[in-house]
């Protein structure tokens, strides 16, 4: 599965931004499940490692807000980080579910689903441990790996030149202290915050050959809007609502 081949064909991708994250639990397997099963092309999950150097599938640095336990996830081991409940306190009726690893999500998906891996941390040697894991599922024309930090993106970049590089950022961040930070990172693609997309902003994009990947849109209005636009992934905590806006 390769992503260009997938643009190629089909134009805008529709991504579940942490899985079908409106509908389960995020960046849980169940929320991933869902997401293919509404027919998304890909995935967006969020990537740290444990203190044991594991690459795990949860949001926040800490692990309090997804989860029901405390502390930091670099701290954590993986065993520890296994124990939690990742339903959290935004699902408390909900079944106990366990945080993922990158390896249970390659592993159960690969072949099916392009995967976006947002790496938080930068964490030393999560690029290894995540290159690693791509390579042993053999699905490197299917990653992208995103991050808000460009050091992050530096290390992949230097250690993994084939890696697909997607720089992250949002309004309000200081675009040209950080557009200097990027200085010899070869980006693939784009992923800005929704509502900085318009006709300029695609126009200059196109003009540096950079794919726009963008977050997070729940709006079927606004994804027509963007594929109108010329984006080419839109990202979705509701997949089977921005497909079903998008196939007309
Ligand atoms: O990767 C897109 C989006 O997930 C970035 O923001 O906070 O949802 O990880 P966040
Ligand atoms: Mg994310």
């Amino acid at each position: 599965m390769d992503i260009d081949t997938l643009l190629a064909e089909h134009g805008t991708l529709v991504f579940g931004h942490r899985g079908a994250s409106g509908y389960a639990p995020e960046n849980t397997m169940e929320s991933f499940g869902l997401a293919l099963e509404q027919g998304a092309h890909g995935i967006e999950f969020d990537v740290h490692l444990t203190a044991d150097s594991v690459p795990v599938v949860i949001h926040d640095f800490d692990v309090h807000t997804t989860t029901d336990g405390q502390g930091m996830v670099v701290d954590l081991t993986l065993e520890q980080i296994k124990s939690l409940n990742a339903a959290g306190p935004k699902w408390p009726k909900h079944a106990p579910i366990q945080v993922p690893t990158l390896d249970e999500v390659l592993s159960t998906l690969a072949g099916k689903l392009i995967f976006n891996i947002e790496v938080k941390a930068d964490t030393e040697n999560i690029e290894h441990r995540v290159a690693e894991l791509v390579g042993k599922y053999g699905v490197g024309d299917a990653v992208v790996v995103s991050s808000f930090n460009p050091v992050v993106l530096h290390r992949f970049a230097a250690a993994y030149p084939k890696i697909r590089i997607g720089y992250l950022y949002m309004d309000g961040e200081p675009y040209t202290q950080l557009a200097q930070m990027m200085t010899g990172v070869p980006i693939y693609a784009r992923h800005p915050y929704h509502a900085m997309i318009d006709t300029p902003y695609m126009n200059a994009a196109r003009q540096h050959g950079y794919k726009v990947n963008t977050w997070t849109v729940n709006d079927p209005e606004r994804a027509r809007q963007l594929r109108d636009l010329g984006v080419d992934v839109v990202m979705t905590d509701f997949p089977d609502r921005i497909l079903h806006a998008l196939s007309d």
